[in-house]
């Protein structure tokens, strides 16, 4: 009996990122159908994995020694008519594979009574041909329970996996994320860093309305904006309103840069911490009502006492009211007040987004990142969108040092410590721009399945891009960023 899992669900049951599983499939070694994972083929795939070291049973086993205290079943646990309907289609299931047992136990009774029949109506060579079946089922009932007991723990695994939370994908994208807790699907995709449209968050502007494919989904919020009964006949509904009680498909359109809209929110200031002598991490807190809507790579306004500056955003939009940018230590007003005045709990006002350094959302092929001083901070949320949303198939940053120095090496580390798919080369400017390009492209023999995005000064965009090009990077896979700051400004050497 087959029994099929989406892919999302196999990452958490094994242990591994999504992108390790693109590899695995995209290598034959890991067989799909219709982007889901047989059972059968999971267990054969991974013969060594252990469902119980699964984060899932230990969450489950936090909530037992918690004593279902209040704090983690917020965290954990869904709306409670969610949870009883999750509960009674898992039910349903369980009561559908027992009856199926049943049956095949009559069949296997039928069939034994007919063996009997057939073997004592023949002659000695039919009675030693039965015999011969009867002992192969035998064999065949004897020889399951080992591989059942993986089985079993496997879909136990699953069954609590799907209580807890359920997984969306959105067509055409194909992207896929979890809804946990009391969170509605709009939340959900949002704490994932998936861009999908909406509006006021609160069901008046009908801008998060999309279709549902498949799968069951309950109203957990009550909505003002009005749908017509086509729409609703033909699956419409509001993220902001409802929940995915099931694993459920939608049609929904994913936002680029040209989808945002200008905004402009008052934020404080959560902290602002020094990463070198020349950078500061500027740290904002958004209001809850009020959240800033933005891509990965984008920039924006920010406004302080009178003083303006634009600046990247170096946080992922997965980081729900927290918005970090890097603010470099020179001569223009924001940056001294940053650096001299500025404290916990100022407000600066925050205008945008803009720019179109933004990430491939659909784009599931190796990247190379490619930072200049404090051109880091829009890779940096480029890097950490990537992460989140396991896009890219390999991920290479080449950090150059500029004047500012690889003020946050360590995490670069971490990163490459942390992910198998994700490496790590700090770069020196004193080498020349002929020498950091030859050195970026080094191990890029051919960059025809690549996507180079890049915040340098033109003095390194424009010899980087040609290289680039002649080892056959599609144009399309060029993304720069324009260096404006005073950094930019520093003239390359040549070797
Ligand atoms: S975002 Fe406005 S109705 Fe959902």
């Amino acid at each position: 009996m087959s029994h099929y899992l989406p892919l999302s669900r196999v990452a958490r049951l094994v242990g591994q990122s999504r992108s390790a599983l693109q590899r695995l499939i995209h290598d034959g070694q890991l067989a799909t159908f219709d982007g889901m994972v047989d059972m059968n083929e999971l267990l054969r795939v991974f013969p060594d994995v252990q469902w119980e070291e699964d984060g899932e049973f230990r969450r489950v086993e936090e909530i037992k020694a918690n004593a279902f205290r209040k704090r983690v079943l917020d965290r954990v646990l869904p709306d409670k008519e969610v949870l009883a309907e999750r509960l009674y289609e898992v039910g349903k299931e369980f009561a559908a594979a027992k009856a199926l047992l049943l049956h095949y136990d009559e069949v296997f009774r039928f069939l034994a009574d007919k063996l009997e029949d057939v073997a004592e109506s023949g002659g000695a060579t039919t009675q030693e041909a039965v015999a011969g079946v009867k002992h192969w089922l035998k064999h065949e009932l004897d020889a399951a329970p080992q591989e059942a007991e993986r089985a079993e723990q496997l879909l136990a695994q699953e069954s609590v996996m799907r209580i807890l939370s359920a997984t969306v994908t959105v067509l055409p994208s194909g992207h896929e994320f979890f809804v946990e807790g009391n969170d509605t699907i709009l939340e959900a995709a949002l704490r994932a860093g998936i861009p999908l449209n909406y509006g006021c968050s609160n069901g008046n502007c009908g801008d998060c309305k999309v279709r549902l494919v498949s799968g069951q989904v309950k109203k957990v919020h009550p909505h003002d904006y009005v749908l017509k009964e086509t729409e609703k006949a033909g699956g419409a509904l509001l993220m902001c309103s409802y929940t995915a009680v099931s694993d459920v498909v939608i049609e929904a359109g994913v936002a680029g840069a040209d989808d945002m809209p200008h905004q402009e929110i008052p934020t404080r200031v959560k902290a602002v911490e020094a990463l070198n002598e020349q950078i500061v991490a500027l740290h904002l807190t958004a209001p809850r009502s009020q959240r800033l809507r933005f891509l990965a790579g984008q920039r924006v306004i920010l406004e302080a006492g009178g003083l303006r500056g634009e600046y990247p955003i170096a946080s992922c939009p997965c980081e729900d009211r927290h918005i970090e940018l890097h603010v470099r230590r020179d001569n223009r007003p924001f940056s001294r007040r940053v650096f001299e005045e500025m404290r916990k709990e100022d407000v600066v006002r925050v205008e945008g987004p803009a720019g179109t350094f933004v990430i491939k959302l659909d784009s599931r092929r190796p990247v190379v990142f490619v930072a200049w001083g404090e051109g880091f901070a829009p890779v940096k949320s480029l890097i950490q969108h990537a992460m989140s949303l396991e896009v890219a198939e390999t991920m290479h940053l080449y950090w150059v040092d500029g004047d500012t120095g690889h003020y946050q090496d360590n995490l670069c580390r971490a990163w490459a410590d942390a992910y198998d798919n994700f490496f790590y080369t700090p770069l020196s400017a004193g080498a020349g721009s002929a020498n950091l390009v030859q050195a970026i492209l080094a191990a890029h023999p051919d960059m025809t399945r690549c996507d180079l995005y890049a915040a340098a000064p033109e003095g390194l965009l424009t010899p980087l891009r040609e290289a680039a090009l002649s080892r056959r990077l599609s144009p399309l896979g060029w993304h720069d960023e324009v260096l404006s700051s005073a950094s930019a400004s520093i003239s390359i050497a040549s070797p």
